[in-house]
């Protein structure tokens, strides 16, 4: 019972959590000037996935929009900055892995474990006044579909395996059925034995 209990009020933790980071996500989406909307700030992926992190914002006028990487240890990283429009200036450690949109998305290219952490993007309008958001991204490893990979590679070796026993058992009972027949004939002619002594040579 105890562990159940403790597991529900992680996740209420986890929850609460969440609501939170949404509530503050809202509260700033409203201040003036620039808003942002987010549709999904959680996301898990498995790894070589290609993701969408996907925002919409609006604004006067072409802002500049800054995306920043910071990992479950708190090391921060820019990923790109760009205005709508013009060239993304693509930080080095993301060069050919990252597209961005003029919406203000961005995806990332074949995701590792390693691209977990939060991904903050600020939006700045020409006149100063700026608005962030979090999306969280989880990745984690394809263990399942390996199983999944194994399971159909052994069934497909038990078909195999079937459909050749059943070969050997059909090629034995003609085997079997030949060589009676043949002995049956022996039997009743000396002269056709010679000739299947002719037909063998
Ligand atoms: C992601 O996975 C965690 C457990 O690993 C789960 O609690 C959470 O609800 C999932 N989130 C989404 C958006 O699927
Ligand atoms: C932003 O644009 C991309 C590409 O056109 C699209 O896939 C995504 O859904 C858009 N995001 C929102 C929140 O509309
Ligand atoms: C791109 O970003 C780097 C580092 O943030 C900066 O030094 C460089 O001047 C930028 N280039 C352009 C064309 O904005």
């Amino acid at each position: 019972m105890r562990p159940l209990r403790s597991r529900s009020r992680k996740h209420r933790g986890i929850s609460l959590g969440l609501l939170a980071l949404r509530l503050a996500a809202a509260c700033c989406l409203q201040s003036q000037g620039v808003s942002l909307y987010i549709p999904q700030p959680a996301i898990n992926a498995t790894v070589q996935e290609d993701i969408l992190l996907s925002v919409e914002y609006s604004c006067p006028g072409i802002p500049t929009i800054e995306w920043k990487y910071t990992s479950p240890w708190g090391v921060q990283k820019k990923i790109v900055e760009w205005k709508p429009g013009t060239q993304a200036n693509i930080s080095q450690s993301h060069r050919d892995r990252v597209c961005t949109f003029d919406n203000g998305s961005i995806q990332l290219f074949s995701v590792g474990v390693r691209d977990s952490g939060y991904y903050v993007i600020t939006v700045t309008e020409r006149l100063g006044s700026s608005q962030f958001g979090t999306i969280m991204l989880h990745v984690s490893e394809i263990l399942y579909e390996d199983l999944h990979f194994v399971t159909v590679f052994l069934a497909f070796l038990g078909a195999v395996a079937a459909v050749l026993i059943s070969l050997m058992w059909v090629c034995n009972k003609c085997a079997y059925k030949f060589q009676r027949k043949r002995r049956h004939k022996l039997k009743e002619s000396t002269t056709e034995e010679i000739e299947l002594q002719d037909v063998e040579c």
